[in-house]
Protein backbone atom coordinates (compact mmCIF):
# COMPACT_ATOMS: atom_id res chain seq x y z
CA UNK A 1 0.00 0.00 0.00
CA UNK A 2 1.16 3.46 -0.69
CA UNK A 3 2.56 5.50 2.19
CA UNK A 4 0.11 8.45 1.17
CA UNK A 5 -2.74 6.30 2.77
CA UNK A 6 -2.80 6.39 6.41
CA UNK A 7 -6.08 5.59 7.28
CA UNK A 8 -6.87 2.52 8.00
CA UNK A 9 -11.19 1.62 6.81
CA UNK A 10 -13.57 0.02 9.54
CA UNK A 11 -13.58 -3.31 7.26
CA UNK A 12 -9.78 -3.99 8.45
CA UNK A 13 -7.07 -5.56 5.71
CA UNK A 14 -8.47 -8.70 3.90
CA UNK A 15 -5.69 -9.17 1.52
CA UNK A 16 -2.23 -7.61 1.41
CA UNK A 17 0.88 -8.41 -0.72
CA UNK A 18 3.83 -7.50 0.14
CA UNK A 19 7.40 -6.75 -1.79
CA UNK A 20 5.86 -9.46 -4.71
CA UNK A 21 8.15 -10.34 -7.27
CA UNK A 22 7.70 -12.89 -10.35
CA UNK A 23 9.53 -13.27 -13.32
CA UNK A 24 8.62 -15.65 -16.32
CA UNK A 25 12.53 -15.79 -18.21
CA UNK A 26 13.63 -12.87 -18.58
CA UNK A 27 10.52 -10.97 -18.22
CA UNK A 28 10.01 -8.92 -14.89
CA UNK A 29 6.14 -9.13 -14.29
CA UNK A 30 6.01 -8.28 -10.58
CA UNK A 31 8.86 -6.47 -8.50
CA UNK A 32 8.53 -5.54 -4.87
CA UNK A 33 4.54 -5.26 -5.54
CA UNK A 34 2.84 -3.88 -2.07
CA UNK A 35 -0.88 -3.94 -2.19
CA UNK A 36 -4.04 -3.94 0.83
CA UNK A 37 -6.99 -4.77 0.03
CA UNK A 38 -10.03 -3.92 2.87
CA UNK A 39 -13.19 -5.73 3.53
CA UNK A 40 -16.06 -3.62 2.80
CA UNK A 41 -14.32 -2.18 -0.37
CA UNK A 42 -13.69 -1.87 -3.58
CA UNK A 43 -10.27 -1.79 -4.66
CA UNK A 44 -9.45 -1.10 -8.85
CA UNK A 45 -5.86 -2.70 -9.92
CA UNK A 46 -5.61 -0.19 -13.25
CA UNK A 47 -2.37 0.07 -15.46
CA UNK A 48 -1.56 -0.33 -18.90
CA UNK A 49 -1.44 -3.83 -20.75
CA UNK A 50 1.28 -6.05 -19.84
CA UNK A 51 1.61 -3.85 -16.63
CA UNK A 52 1.42 -7.16 -14.80
CA UNK A 53 -2.24 -6.90 -13.49
CA UNK A 54 -3.22 -10.16 -14.13
CA UNK A 55 -0.12 -11.80 -13.29
CA UNK A 56 -0.63 -10.25 -9.62
CA UNK A 57 -4.31 -12.25 -9.67
CA UNK A 58 -2.91 -15.00 -10.64
CA UNK A 59 -0.32 -15.37 -8.17
CA UNK A 60 -2.59 -14.74 -5.03
CA UNK A 61 -4.94 -17.19 -6.43
CA UNK A 62 -1.86 -20.05 -6.75
CA UNK A 63 -1.78 -20.50 -10.64
CA UNK A 64 1.33 -18.45 -10.57
CA UNK A 65 3.85 -18.73 -7.41
CA UNK A 66 5.71 -15.70 -6.45
CA UNK A 67 9.62 -15.92 -6.67
CA UNK A 68 9.18 -13.66 -3.31
CA UNK A 69 7.02 -11.51 -1.21
CA UNK A 70 4.45 -12.63 1.15
CA UNK A 71 0.69 -12.52 0.49
CA UNK A 72 -1.22 -12.29 3.78
CA UNK A 73 -5.35 -13.41 4.10
CA UNK A 74 -6.87 -11.77 7.37
CA UNK A 75 -3.04 -11.27 8.80
CA UNK A 76 -2.27 -14.56 7.73
CA UNK A 77 0.41 -15.85 5.43
CA UNK A 78 -0.47 -17.85 2.72
CA UNK A 79 3.04 -19.27 1.96
CA UNK A 80 3.89 -19.49 -1.64
CA UNK A 81 4.12 -22.91 -2.43
CA UNK A 82 0.18 -23.37 -2.53
CA UNK A 83 -2.35 -24.22 -5.30
CA UNK A 84 -5.53 -22.68 -7.06
CA UNK A 85 -7.28 -25.14 -4.57
CA UNK A 86 -5.94 -23.11 -1.17
CA UNK A 87 -7.04 -20.06 -2.37
CA UNK A 88 -10.85 -21.18 -2.60
CA UNK A 89 -10.39 -22.82 1.38
CA UNK A 90 -8.70 -19.13 2.29
CA UNK A 91 -12.03 -17.55 1.20
CA UNK A 92 -10.63 -16.29 -2.52
CA UNK A 93 -13.07 -16.01 -5.54
CA UNK A 94 -11.92 -15.24 -9.06
CA UNK A 95 -13.19 -14.14 -12.36
CA UNK A 96 -10.09 -14.82 -14.38
CA UNK A 97 -9.37 -12.56 -17.73
CA UNK A 98 -9.48 -15.80 -19.90
CA UNK A 99 -12.97 -16.73 -18.09
CA UNK A 100 -11.74 -20.52 -17.58
CA UNK A 101 -15.35 -21.67 -18.18
CA UNK A 102 -15.45 -25.38 -20.44
CA UNK A 103 -17.49 -24.62 -23.27
CA UNK A 104 -19.09 -27.70 -23.74
CA UNK A 105 -20.52 -27.64 -20.29
CA UNK A 106 -24.35 -26.16 -19.96
CA UNK A 107 -24.40 -23.00 -17.69
CA UNK A 108 -25.69 -24.85 -14.60
CA UNK A 109 -22.62 -27.02 -14.61
CA UNK A 110 -20.22 -24.75 -15.19
CA UNK A 111 -21.76 -22.31 -12.42
CA UNK A 112 -21.52 -25.22 -10.06
CA UNK A 113 -18.12 -26.81 -11.11
CA UNK A 114 -15.82 -27.57 -8.38
CA UNK A 115 -18.94 -28.31 -5.84
CA UNK A 116 -21.37 -30.23 -7.84
CA UNK A 117 -24.82 -31.48 -6.10
CA UNK A 118 -24.75 -35.37 -5.43
CA UNK A 119 -27.18 -37.50 -5.08
CA UNK A 120 -26.34 -40.47 -2.57
CA UNK A 121 -23.01 -38.89 -2.43
CA UNK A 122 -22.29 -39.90 -5.72
CA UNK A 123 -24.76 -39.31 -8.79
CA UNK A 124 -24.87 -35.62 -10.05
CA UNK A 125 -27.78 -33.97 -8.64
CA UNK A 126 -28.96 -32.34 -11.90
CA UNK A 127 -32.15 -30.79 -11.31
CA UNK A 128 -30.80 -29.38 -8.11
CA UNK A 129 -28.14 -27.94 -10.01
CA UNK A 130 -30.43 -26.41 -12.54
CA UNK A 131 -32.51 -25.18 -10.05
CA UNK A 132 -29.60 -23.43 -7.81
CA UNK A 133 -28.26 -21.89 -11.47
CA UNK A 134 -31.46 -20.13 -12.24
CA UNK A 135 -31.62 -18.81 -8.58
CA UNK A 136 -28.74 -17.15 -8.72
CA UNK A 137 -28.90 -16.01 -12.11
CA UNK A 138 -32.60 -14.94 -11.41
CA UNK A 139 -31.01 -13.64 -8.03
CA UNK A 140 -28.23 -11.71 -10.01
CA UNK A 141 -31.45 -10.44 -12.35
CA UNK A 142 -29.16 -11.96 -15.12
CA UNK A 143 -30.79 -13.52 -18.27
CA UNK A 144 -28.51 -15.74 -20.41
CA UNK A 145 -31.43 -17.77 -21.05
CA UNK A 146 -31.42 -21.82 -20.47
CA UNK A 147 -29.26 -23.15 -18.24
CA UNK A 148 -29.17 -26.18 -19.78
CA UNK A 149 -27.39 -24.47 -22.85
CA UNK A 150 -23.89 -25.04 -23.21
CA UNK A 151 -21.29 -21.97 -22.47
CA UNK A 152 -19.53 -22.54 -26.07
CA UNK A 153 -23.24 -21.05 -27.60
CA UNK A 154 -22.69 -18.26 -25.37
CA UNK A 155 -21.67 -14.44 -26.57
CA UNK A 156 -18.75 -12.82 -24.97
CA UNK A 157 -20.75 -10.72 -22.65
CA UNK A 158 -22.74 -13.49 -21.98
CA UNK A 159 -19.77 -15.76 -20.69
CA UNK A 160 -18.24 -13.01 -18.99
CA UNK A 161 -21.95 -12.62 -16.84
CA UNK A 162 -21.65 -16.71 -15.92
CA UNK A 163 -18.29 -16.38 -14.91
CA UNK A 164 -19.40 -13.80 -12.54
CA UNK A 165 -22.34 -15.31 -11.28
CA UNK A 166 -20.12 -18.41 -10.78
CA UNK A 167 -17.74 -16.23 -8.76
CA UNK A 168 -20.37 -14.43 -6.98
CA UNK A 169 -22.49 -18.12 -6.05
CA UNK A 170 -18.99 -18.99 -4.53
CA UNK A 171 -19.76 -16.45 -1.60
CA UNK A 172 -16.22 -15.80 -0.37
CA UNK A 173 -15.74 -12.88 2.09
CA UNK A 174 -12.65 -11.99 -1.04
CA UNK A 175 -13.57 -11.70 -4.92
CA UNK A 176 -11.20 -11.04 -7.61
CA UNK A 177 -12.44 -9.94 -10.96
CA UNK A 178 -9.92 -9.55 -13.68
CA UNK A 179 -11.57 -6.80 -16.08
CA UNK A 180 -14.87 -8.04 -15.70
CA UNK A 181 -16.70 -5.36 -18.01
CA UNK A 182 -14.11 -5.67 -21.33
CA UNK A 183 -16.99 -7.82 -23.42
CA UNK A 184 -19.79 -6.28 -21.56
CA UNK A 185 -22.34 -3.37 -23.57
CA UNK A 186 -23.61 -0.60 -21.48
CA UNK A 187 -26.14 -2.17 -19.94
CA UNK A 188 -24.40 -5.40 -18.49
CA UNK A 189 -21.67 -3.17 -16.96
CA UNK A 190 -24.51 -1.33 -15.21
CA UNK A 191 -25.29 -4.76 -13.97
CA UNK A 192 -21.74 -5.95 -13.04
CA UNK A 193 -21.50 -2.36 -11.20
CA UNK A 194 -24.50 -3.33 -8.93
CA UNK A 195 -23.09 -6.29 -8.51
CA UNK A 196 -20.07 -5.68 -6.86
CA UNK A 197 -21.73 -2.66 -5.15
CA UNK A 198 -23.69 -5.28 -3.09
CA UNK A 199 -21.17 -7.37 -2.55
CA UNK A 200 -19.07 -4.21 -1.18
CA UNK A 201 -22.25 -3.34 0.77
CA UNK A 202 -22.27 -7.06 2.07
CA UNK A 203 -18.72 -6.62 3.60
CA UNK A 204 -16.69 -8.60 1.15
CA UNK A 205 -13.44 -6.87 -0.23
CA UNK A 206 -13.78 -6.82 -3.95
CA UNK A 207 -10.86 -6.31 -6.20
CA UNK A 208 -11.19 -5.28 -9.72
CA UNK A 209 -8.84 -5.30 -12.40
CA UNK A 210 -10.07 -3.12 -14.70
CA UNK A 211 -9.19 -0.67 -18.14
CA UNK A 212 -12.80 1.26 -18.05
CA UNK A 213 -12.01 4.07 -16.09
CA UNK A 214 -15.22 5.25 -16.02
CA UNK A 215 -16.29 2.21 -14.40
CA UNK A 216 -13.28 2.12 -11.82
CA UNK A 217 -14.51 5.82 -10.68
CA UNK A 218 -17.94 4.90 -10.62
CA UNK A 219 -16.93 2.17 -8.54
CA UNK A 220 -13.97 2.23 -6.75
CA UNK A 221 -13.57 3.16 -3.37
CA UNK A 222 -9.49 2.47 -3.54
CA UNK A 223 -7.40 2.71 -6.84
CA UNK A 224 -3.81 1.16 -7.23
CA UNK A 225 -1.97 1.95 -10.32
CA UNK A 226 0.52 -0.43 -11.70
CA UNK A 227 3.27 0.37 -14.22
CA UNK A 228 5.72 -1.95 -15.72
CA UNK A 229 5.44 -4.63 -13.17
CA UNK A 230 5.84 -1.58 -10.20
CA UNK A 231 2.98 -0.69 -8.10
CA UNK A 232 2.92 3.28 -8.58
CA UNK A 233 0.67 3.81 -5.86
CA UNK A 234 -2.51 3.70 -4.18
CA UNK A 235 -4.95 5.99 -3.97
CA UNK A 236 -8.75 7.05 -2.71
CA UNK A 237 -10.71 7.52 -5.43
CA UNK A 238 -12.71 10.49 -3.78
CA UNK A 239 -9.06 12.22 -3.45
CA UNK A 240 -7.84 11.44 -6.80
CA UNK A 241 -8.93 12.45 -10.33
CA UNK A 242 -8.74 10.70 -13.62
CA UNK A 243 -6.04 13.26 -15.09
CA UNK A 244 -3.55 12.34 -12.19
CA UNK A 245 -4.70 8.12 -12.59
CA UNK A 246 -4.00 8.54 -16.28
CA UNK A 247 -0.46 9.85 -15.17
CA UNK A 248 0.65 7.32 -12.77
CA UNK A 249 -0.64 4.76 -16.01
CA UNK A 250 1.38 6.46 -18.60
CA UNK A 251 4.54 7.27 -16.20
CA UNK A 252 4.04 10.83 -16.37
CA UNK A 253 3.57 11.19 -12.52
CA UNK A 254 6.34 8.93 -10.70
CA UNK A 255 5.57 9.96 -7.34
CA UNK A 256 4.55 6.40 -5.17
N1 LIG B 1 2.57 -17.24 -18.45
C1 LIG B 1 3.43 -16.29 -18.86
N2 LIG B 1 4.60 -16.60 -19.44
C2 LIG B 1 5.45 -15.66 -19.84
N3 LIG B 1 5.23 -14.34 -19.70
C3 LIG B 1 4.08 -13.96 -19.15
C4 LIG B 1 3.11 -14.91 -18.69
N4 LIG B 1 2.06 -14.23 -18.17
C5 LIG B 1 2.36 -12.93 -18.30
N5 LIG B 1 3.57 -12.76 -18.86
C6 LIG B 1 4.23 -11.47 -19.11
O1 LIG B 1 4.20 -10.73 -17.90
C7 LIG B 1 3.89 -9.37 -18.15
C8 LIG B 1 2.65 -8.98 -17.38
O2 LIG B 1 1.53 -9.64 -17.97
P1 LIG B 1 0.06 -9.55 -17.38
O3 LIG B 1 -0.78 -10.53 -18.13
O4 LIG B 1 0.12 -9.68 -15.90
O5 LIG B 1 -0.34 -8.06 -17.76
P2 LIG B 1 -1.73 -7.29 -17.59
O6 LIG B 1 -1.43 -6.07 -16.80
O7 LIG B 1 -2.75 -8.22 -17.08
O8 LIG B 1 -2.05 -6.86 -19.09
P3 LIG B 1 -3.46 -6.73 -19.87
O9 LIG B 1 -4.00 -5.41 -19.50
O10 LIG B 1 -3.07 -6.77 -21.30
O11 LIG B 1 -4.34 -7.87 -19.47
C9 LIG B 1 3.78 -9.22 -19.66
O12 LIG B 1 5.03 -8.79 -20.16
C10 LIG B 1 3.48 -10.63 -20.13
O13 LIG B 1 3.97 -10.85 -21.42
MG1 LIG C 1 -4.49 -8.94 -17.85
Amino acid sequence: MSSTMDSTPGGGPALQLTGVTKSFGSVSALEHVDFTAYRGEIHAIVGDNGAGKSTMVKIVTGIHRADGGEILVNGESLGLRRTAADAVDHGIAVVYQDLALVECLDISTNLALGNLPRKFGVLLDRRRMEREASDVLTSLKVRVGDVRTPVGLLSGGQRQIVAIARAVRMDKPIILLDEPTAALGVQESFKVGTIIDELRDAGQAVICVSHDLEFVFTHADRITVLRLGRSVGTRKTSEVTRDEIIGMITGAVTAA
